[in-house]
């Protein structure tokens, strides 16, 4: 059996035209649009990247947009003032901190200071409690999870009732996926098990898995016979195991891998994703759903 291919670049591109088509109802009824700040410190390669996506992305979406781009030697009390600034900016609805901080500033400190209704990222308390509590409560899932959660019920996985197994204990992907799982609701009211380093018998967990989540950075953790024939992979490990170049650029790319050995697992899977192009090109999209949340939160339309 050849498992179904979870697409996260198709999928992406539906959530985008939905998100597209209400950004432009709100702004013919409204008058306004999604407001979105990027705060990136420094120059880090990886991080200008995804800002860059992040800041594509809006644009396409019509939003407002803006990207506050900061050195490397500000101050941890200068960070917090801006990020107090755009807490009281009208125009602004969801607040981004690109991580990772350089070291001299604390990185907990600036999370807790964004406004939690502007907090798109999810990370603040206050939305980590919201989404423990679930139902209405919650505001911002957090982008990775809320994509994985998107890309399971858009694949038409039943979620009730099913032994979902997530191997890895973040607080980006493990924690909260779990969590999310495991509400009342639709696309959730799952069995959850939540296994990590110290698990004694990881094989045995993961066999039973209907919805199998594998957020490890482990590659190649995840051995084909340990997937239940039929069940859903969600492979969110995005590892660099080297580097080759590319045949569209010419330029020297990295050879990515997951946590899962892919291509004997989509043998036995019953829909799986793939690495790079699976849970990826998720975590914008989030983003950009949650910037369109926050806006309708505050017009009293959700
Ligand atoms: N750095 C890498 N991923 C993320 C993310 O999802 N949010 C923020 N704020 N920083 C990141």
């Amino acid at each position: 059996m050849t498992a179904k291919l979870i697409k996260g670049t198709e999928i992406r591109e539906d959530i985008l035209e939905e998100v597209k088509a209400e950004v432009a109802q709100i702004k013919e009824k409204h008058g306004v649009v999604p407001g979105l700040v990027t705060i990136l410190v420094g120059e880090n390669p990886a991080s200008i990247s995804y800002v860059t996506l992040k800041i594509k992305t809006a644009n396409r979406l019509g939003f407002k947009e803006i990207q506050d781009t900061q050195s490397e030697d500000i101050s941890e009390a200068d960070l917090l003032a801006l990020v107090d600034k755009y807490n009281k900016d009208e125009a602004i609805n969801g607040i981004l901190v690109q991580l990772p901080l350089p070291k001299h500033i604390d990185e907990k400190k600036v999370l807790n200071a964004i406004d939690p209704d502007k907090d798109v990222d999810g990370f603040h308390p206050v939305n980590v409690g919201r989404l423990m509590i679930g139902g209405k409560e919650v505001k911002f899932p957090p982008c990775t999870p809320a994509g994985i959660q998107e890309m399971i019920v858009r694949t038409g996985v039943e979620t009730s009732g099913a032994e979902c197994v997530v191997v890895g204990r973040s607080n980006i992907v493990g924690k909260p996926i779990a969590n999310m799982m495991l509400q009342k609701g639709d696309g959730a009211n799952a069995t959850v098990t939540v296994v990590h380093t110290r698990t004694k018998d990881l094989e045995a967990h993961c066999k039973r898995a209907d919805i199998l989540v594998v957020a490890a950075g482990v590659p190649g953790l995840v051995k084909p016979q340990w997937i239940k024939p039929g069940a859903c992979v969600i492979d969110v490990g995005v590892n660099r195991v080297g580097e080759k170049i590319s045949e569209k650029t010419g330029k020297k790319i990295a050879i990515l891998k997951g946590d899962v050995d892919f291509d004997e697992a989509k043998e036995i899977a019953g829909s799986i994703t793939p690495v790079p192009g699976g849970v990826g090109p998720m975590t914008v999209t989030m983003l950009m759903v949650n910037t369109l949340k926050s806006l309708k939160f505050k017009l009293g339309l959700m």
